[in-house]
């Protein structure tokens, strides 16, 4: 059975991946995977039910039996309750960074990182997508951005979801939380070998778009796919 073709984004935080994920999957008709969502929604989960963002056993068997959707639109179900804004706080960022570092928690969620693998193709965006979830993906991208660049583009998307923050306050937050992304034991942030590395300090989302599309095209047969979701 042939895989679905991956396009893999991975980089630290508030590089633009999220936006480019979606434009992407939108052009070329692909299913959309935001893995950075799936650890926040259950870190947040955790801190509801009171559990301890240390205790791996426990967070793995939560991830087990957590009811989380997620829509093409970003909207975000947790129980049936809509968590959409709640998990993008970056407090809920730097629980989702802590949980993150738990070999447990990482395995629990490699199964339903990889359901999202359906025909005709997959955007996934993360940290490890490359590296540890997809490794045999076809396209693989790395994106990067200034420290200062991706503050302010944080800053500006949470005052659009109508989310109070303070700049020097979010430039350290990424800063702390990339720092603990890049060099924790298990999975840390990294490009894959093979990957293409884009700067988008200053490049507009839409260059960056057709950046990726372009070496999508190069290597990905489009439509070759036919592995099925339920
Ligand atoms: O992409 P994001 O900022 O929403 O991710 C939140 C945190 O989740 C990030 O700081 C580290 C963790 N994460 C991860 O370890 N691996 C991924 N593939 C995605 C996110």
């Amino acid at each position: 059975m042939n895989e679905a073709p991956v396009i893999t984004l991975d980089g630290p935080s508030a590089t633009g991946k999220g936006t480019v994920a979606g434009l992407v999957a939108q052009r070329l008709g692909f299913h959309r995977l935001d893995s950075g969502a799936l650890y926040r929604a259950l870190a947040l989960a955790a801190r509801q039910r009171g559990i301890d963002l240390e205790d791996g056993a426990a967070l793995a068997a939560l991830s087990a039996r957590l009811a989380a959707r997620f829509e093409a639109n970003g909207q975000t179900w947790l129980d049936g309750e809509d968590a959409s804004l709640a998990i993008r706080t970056p407090e809920a960022g730097q629980w989702a960074s802590r949980i993150a570092t738990l070999a447990e928690v990482r395995e629990a969620l490699l199964p339903r990182q990889r359901a999202f693998r359906c025909a005709p193709g997959l955007v996934a965006e993360g940290r490890d997508m490359g590296t540890v979830v997809f490794p045999d993906a076809e396209c693989k991208i790395f994106l990067d951005a200034s420290a200062a660049v991706r503050a302010e583009r944080r800053w500006r998307q949470l005052l659009e979801k109508g989310l109070d923050a303070r700049l020097p306050d979010l430039l350290q937050d990424l800063q702390s939380r990339d720092s603990r992304d890049m060099q924790r034991g298990i999975a840390p942030l990294r490009p894959a070998r093979q990957a293409i590395r884009i700067d988008t300090s200053h490049l507009p989302v839409e260059s960056v778009v057709e950046k990726v599309l372009e070496r999508a095209m190069q290597v990905i047969d489009v439509g070759l796919g036919n592995s099925a979701c339920d």
